[in-house]
């Protein structure tokens, strides 16, 4: 038999989930979305420079100071110029341009010649020397040597040069492994600054 109680409680419920159905809402509505509102208030209290968009803030804020234009362009004008010494590439050097210089190996008592397409220490190694090193890209300094002539730029150029001053270059520093001749000298190998 069908219990009267639970057909008025089905019936009870299917009306008021109709009426709720039918029912108008709160009038509460979803915010827009201020993302872009947020960005471009903290974008106005960090300083204006003089690059064009998008680079004119200073990213970060909180106290960043502008650059002025003509400062930025000098900065990057000696990074430019850093870039182009250091930038060379051994593999630039055409067969005809390939020069060999002697280079006296003194702690081993030998003098190579050493093309300018190559590096010290692949010359030393192809001598039959067993020389130090580790990256062999010119981040340690496992690998350094001394030109006992003078300022290692005016014998050598390095391909990469991550670990050695000015002033160990002046004192005849070189990276073996990234340094190539650009004149004969003599090398004192295992040598650091
Ligand atoms: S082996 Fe690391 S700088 Fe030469």
């Amino acid at each position: 038999m069908v219990s009267l109680v639970g057909v008025l409680s089905g019936l009870t419920l299917t009306l008021t989930l109709v009426a709720l159905h039918y029912a108008k809402g709160t009038g509460w509505e979803a915010p827009e979305d201020i993302s872009q509102e947020v960005l471009e208030q903290r974008a106005a209290t960090v300083p204006e420079t003089d690059f064009p968009e998008p680079y004119n803030r200073a990213i970060g804020g909180g106290g960043a100071t502008a650059i002025p234009a003509g400062e930025a362009e000098g900065e990057l004008g000696e990074t430019e110029e850093t870039e182009a010494e250091a930038g060379f590439d051994p593999d630039d050097i055409a067969d005809d341009d390939v020069e060999y210089y002697e280079i006296e190996f003194a702690k081993e008592g030998e003098t190579i010649e050493v093309a300018n397409n190559e590096t010290l220490l692949d010359a030393g190694e192809e001598g039959g020397w067993d020389l130090p090193y580790a990256c062999r890209e010119g981040q340690c300094i496992s690998c350094a040597g001394q030109i006992t002539d003078g300022p290692a730029e005016e014998y050598i150029r390095h391909s990469n040069n991550g670990s050695l001053m000015d002033d160990d270059l002046d004192d005849g520093y070189c990276l073996t492994c990234t340094a190539y001749p650009t004149e004969g000298f003599t090398l004192e190998t295992s040598e650091s600054p």
